[in-house]
């Protein structure tokens, strides 16, 4: 290979595992694995010897959490010196190569010393630091130069920013774990406590009555209505454990979906389009259609749906190079101008990207699209766009309109 391409090919390594380590999080991998994955992915690209993520440790101190390659068992669990070139790139958010750690004054840990030249990697920014990627190689390699500093500073910022918005999205998920579990509890003393309360009321009477002899047909009535209201609460309880089960039920299919393309950005590096249709009215900021659209796709394909949205994008993320993806969700309802036409949702991922090379790799995403199909009587596709440029996937599924019942 000239030594451009080679140039080339490395600054797309960089990029597309900036790329993967959102997908990894979008995912969810756990953050731990995909911490891990950051340190060897990095020590391979720069063709680094050994790799190192300091964090910031429980006491507020700076520790090599995650070291990988030669001479790691050594670093592990290390504790980076406060006026150390570790807390400097923290503090100031600027990376910095050094020629040889070897023959560095001032370095304060002997561990290092074993080291040559060596490159630090702010991840995140000064005001929202989440810590520093240190690249070492061995003594008398070859020096990293500025241009290998751009790009794991890049690849660092990327996975930083990753791990921030999965933070903030855990956050939010507990917070909302919390208001759920309350409003449970709500539900629960609501509708289902009192109802059963006041069946218990009804037996009462009735075994009060049954006791003194009296009134047949006025027992028979009573009875009636209680076990009227054991059915009542049974429904209630089932409806309480199926959103108990689904923390997702609440939203409705229009913002998940939103949430979903926003999150995209990230691995794209700009924001997909979205456009959502129920028959022929495109669905903007009214509620009243997006209440609409939840009545006719059942809670079962809204997943789906989303599923297959999900893969597309980190798909279009992954692998198109894309420059624009846009998301259709179209909803055919079968009334008012659609009647006669079958019910139906069809889901299409497009982009502007490479298009489909020659088939490789996992085929897992692929598959579990045409799976989720044909759990629905569906069908999906991934082909070439037909515009001429890049990829479009294709998902399409009917709608089971007034069909049996979903819950629990
Ligand atoms: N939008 C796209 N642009 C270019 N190539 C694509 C696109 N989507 C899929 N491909 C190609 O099709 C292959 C199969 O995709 P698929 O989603 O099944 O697997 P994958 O993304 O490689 O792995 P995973 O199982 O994690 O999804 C990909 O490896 C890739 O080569
Ligand atoms: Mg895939």
């Amino acid at each position: 290979m000239r030594p451009m391409e080679a140039d080339a090919v490395e600054r797309e390594r960089w990029l597309s595992a900036g790329a993967h380590i959102t997908t990894m999080l979008l995912s969810g991998t756990p953050e731990e694995d995909v911490l891990e994955h950051i340190v060897s992915v990095a020590r391979e690209i720069a063709d680094a010897d050994a790799a190192c993520l300091v964090l910031p440790g429980l006491k507020g101190e700076l520790v090599m959490e995650i070291v990988r390659g030669w001479g790691s068992e050594e670093l592990l669990g290390l504790s980076m010196p406060h006026t150390g070139l570790s807390w400097t790139a923290l503090r100031t958010g600027k990376g910095r190569l050094v020629p040889s750690l070897k023959t560095a004054r001032n370095l304060n840990l002997d561990a290092m010393r074993k080291y040559g030249p060596a490159l630090y990697a702010p991840m995140g920014t000064a005001d929202k630091p989440v810590g520093v990627l240190v690249l070492l190689r061995k003594d008398g390699e070859e020096s990293f130069i500025s241009k290998d500093l751009e790009r794991a500073s890049t690849f660092a910022d990327q996975a930083a920013l990753a791990l921030v918005l999965t933070e903030a999205r855990q956050a939010q998920g507990l917070t909302k774990l919390v208001e759920e579990r309350e409003r449970i509890a709500r539900d629960l003393h609501d509708l289902a406590i009192q109802q059963l309360f006041a069946t218990g009321m009804q037996l009462e009477t009735v075994r009060r009555r049954a006791a003194r002899g009296l009134d047949k047909a006025g027992l028979i009535a009573i009875l009636d209505e209680a076990l009227d209201n054991v059915d009542n609460s049974v429904r209630e309880i089932r409806s309480i454990v199926h959103s108990l089960r689904d923390p997702d039920a609440a939203t409705g299919l229009v913002e998940r979906l939103r949430r979903e393309s926003a999150l995209a950005r990230t691995g794209l590096g700009f924001a997909p389009s979205l456009v959502i249709s129920l028959d022929d009215t495109s669905l903007g900021a009214i509620d009243d259609d997006e209440e609409a659209l939840d009545a006719l796709v059942s809670q079962p394909l809204a997943d789906d749906i989303l599923a297959v949205v999900r893969e597309g994008l980190a798909n279009a993320a992954r692998h198109a190079r894309a420059s624009s993806v846009s998301v259709r969700v179209t909803v055919l309802s079968g009334n008012g101008a659609y009647a006669g036409v079958p019910a139906n949702v069809t889901v299409e991922v497009e982009d502007d990207g490479i298009g489909l090379g020659a088939p490789s790799g996992r085929k897992s995403g692929t598959w579990n699209v045409a799976a989720r199909a044909r759990q629905h009587g569906g069908t999906s596709s991934l082909e070439s766009s037909p515009s001429g440029r890049g990829t479009l996937l294709t998902w399409a599924a009917p709608l089971k309109l007034g069909g049996g019942s979903t819950l629990v």
